[in-house]
This record gives C-alpha cells, structure tokens and sequence, in this order.
C-alpha cells in the first residue's frame, strides 16, 4: 500500500465529476427509455457528497489501481445508496419528505413508484457490475465482487440494519446495540467502497485485508455518529434533509444516549484509531486517510 500525495480538493473535484459524468451517462435518454427511468434518475442525479465512490477510488488509488477499473463498483455503490434512500425516507420507514435538499422521490413521484424505482436501482446496480467489461478483471474477481456487495446490502448488511433500526420503538436502547446497527446500516456499504478495490491487488495480505475492512467498519459508524450529531447541530437548509428527524420519530441516536460532548469525544476517539490504522497500513498521506478527515469534518 502507498500513499499518493495528491491534493484532497483536487482529488474530490476530478473523481466527483467521474462519478456524476458516470450517473449522467447511465440515465441518457434514449428512444427506448423505461418510465421507471424518470424517478430513478431524479434521486440518482440530485445533489450527493459521492463519499462513497470517493472512498472507492481513493483506495484504489491506494492500491494502486487504475480508476477505469474501479468505474463499475463506483457507480454500482452509488445506485445501491441512492435505492437505500428512497426506501429510508418511505413514509413506512423515516417517513421523510426532503432528500438532497428536494422532496424525496415518493413525494416527488408516489410512494409506489418509490419503491419501485428503489428496486430497479437496486437491480441496475448488479447488471452493471456484473458486466465483463475489462480483461484485465477477471471473472473471479467480478464474482467476489457481486458475492460482496450482494451480501453487504442484504440479510447480512443494509437491509437487516434498516429492519433493527425500524423496530426500537423506545430511545433508551444500548449503546452497543447501537453500535451494531450502525455497523449493519451504514458500515456494510462502506466497507464494500473499500473491499472491492482490494479484491484487485493480489499482493495484500490476510492481515492488510482485516486491517482495511476493519477501516471500512470504523468509518462507516463514525460516518453515522457523525450524522446523528449533526442532526442536532445543522439546519434543515444545510443538510439538505429533515434536521432532528430521530426526535421527531422518537428513534435512539449516539447524541440522545451520550449529549452532545460526549458524543463529540466519541467522535474524537474514533478519529485516532482510524488515524492509528491508516498509519499502520502505510497510507497516512493518502486520499483515503483525506476522505476519512472530510468524513468527520464534513457540515453536512
Ligand atoms: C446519508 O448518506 C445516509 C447515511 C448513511 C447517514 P450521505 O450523507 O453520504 O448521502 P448523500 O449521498 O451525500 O446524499
Ligand atoms: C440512512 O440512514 C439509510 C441507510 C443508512 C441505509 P438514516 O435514516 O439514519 O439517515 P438519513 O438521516 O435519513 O440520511
Ligand atoms: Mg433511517
Ligand atoms: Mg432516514
């Protein structure tokens, strides 16, 4: 593993623009275009941070992978978070009306053709990343990528997350189970932005492996504590999306279990342990080790 060097802003302009020219070219009308199209393209193109493809083409870079080799787990991420959010603001889940400072897609749309955009999303997202596009990926590697990503969303991962999470009815849950939903609903995608583009170096060793997913882990919760926090601490306006929400829904959150300052202290401690294994994997000046510290800095 290396460091790369790269300055952050130019590193975050350059493989934004990658990914949103990626979104915009896979919504490109044509004479055949699906209905559905219509309201997946309008929560896929609305104005999103791309941490997530960020995070993938920043380790790639870390690895040393081409980014041409990384295009399809980045775009593939992108629309199984955009599908997540659609679902997530449903009004029989967070029941939220704004996404990306827009109304969400069931408000804009209706609530069927919500989830049925959320599905085709879904959907899409595997029929480009399992398309052999590069013979320098072989077929093994896409397979482990669709086992992983398939596995990161499902029974194991996001869904089972969103499940755990709808069913606190009361805020004075544990801490620790807490923790573990985050892990469920947030990291399980994260870690995916970081597996993928490892399952490309052959040279990484079991331990680097755990060291990595361990990241993606610690990261993703950090990612949501950090969420919670500015729930408290941003306007609606700024985040783009409901402030306060888990109050107004009487659901539990790292600032309602531990206030503000502890919360803060979590966040703080959190931020030296992923600074402790981005040193022990050799890649403190990295894109990656930037994407976490805009991750903890981030206003919105
Ligand atoms: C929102 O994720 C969902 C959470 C896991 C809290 P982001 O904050 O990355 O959403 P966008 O893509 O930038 O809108
Ligand atoms: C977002 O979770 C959805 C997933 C993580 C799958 P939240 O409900 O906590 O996040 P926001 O506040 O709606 O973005
Ligand atoms: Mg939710
Ligand atoms: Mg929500």
């Amino acid at each position: 593993m290396s460091n790369d060097n790269i300055g952050f802003n130019e590193f975050k302009h350059e493989f934004t623009n990658r990914i949103k020219r990626a979104l915009d070219q896979t919504f490109a009308s044509n004479k055949n275009t699906p209905e559905i199209i219509e309201p997946m393209k309008y929560s896929s193109l609305s104005k999103s941070k791309y941490i997530r493809s960020l995070l993938v083409y920043a380790t790639g870079k870390a690895l040393d992978i081409k980014p041409n080799l990384l295009d399809q787990p980045a775009l593939a991420i992108e629309l199984i978070h955009t599908y997540s959010l659609i679902h997530d603001d449903l009004p029989c889940m967070d029941d939220d009306d704004i996404r990306r400072g827009s109304p969400s897609c069931h408000v804009a749309y209706s609530e069927s053709s919500a989830i049925l955009a959320g599905d085709a999303l879904q959907s899409l997202a595997f029929q480009i990343l399992s398309e052999k596009k590069y013979k320098d990926i072989s077929e093994a590697v896409y397979l482990k990528w669709i086992n992983y990503l398939s596995r990161s969303i499902g029974c194991e991962g996001i869904a089972e997350g969103q499940y755990l999470d709808l069913s606190i009815n009361n805020k004075s849950t544990e801490l620790e189970y807490l923790n573990h939903i985050y892990s469920l609903k947030t990291s399980s995608l994260i870690k995916a932005c970081i597996m993928m583009p490892a399952m490309l170096q052959k040279n990484l060793k079991s331990s680097e492996l755990l060291k990595l997913e361990e990241l993606g882990d610690i990261l993703g919760i950090s990612f949501q504590i950090k969420d919670d926090l500015l729930g408290y601490t941003s306007s609606s306006k700024v985040l783009g999306k409901t402030q306060n929400k888990d109050e107004i829904r009487n659901q539990p959150n790292y600032v309602h279990l531990l206030g503000l300052d502890l919360t803060v202290n979590k966040l703080e401690k959190n931020k030296i342990y992923i600074d402790k294994i981005m040193c022990d994997l050799n890649i403190e000046n990295s894109s990656l080790h930037e994407i976490s510290n805009y991750i903890f800095n981030r206003k919105f």
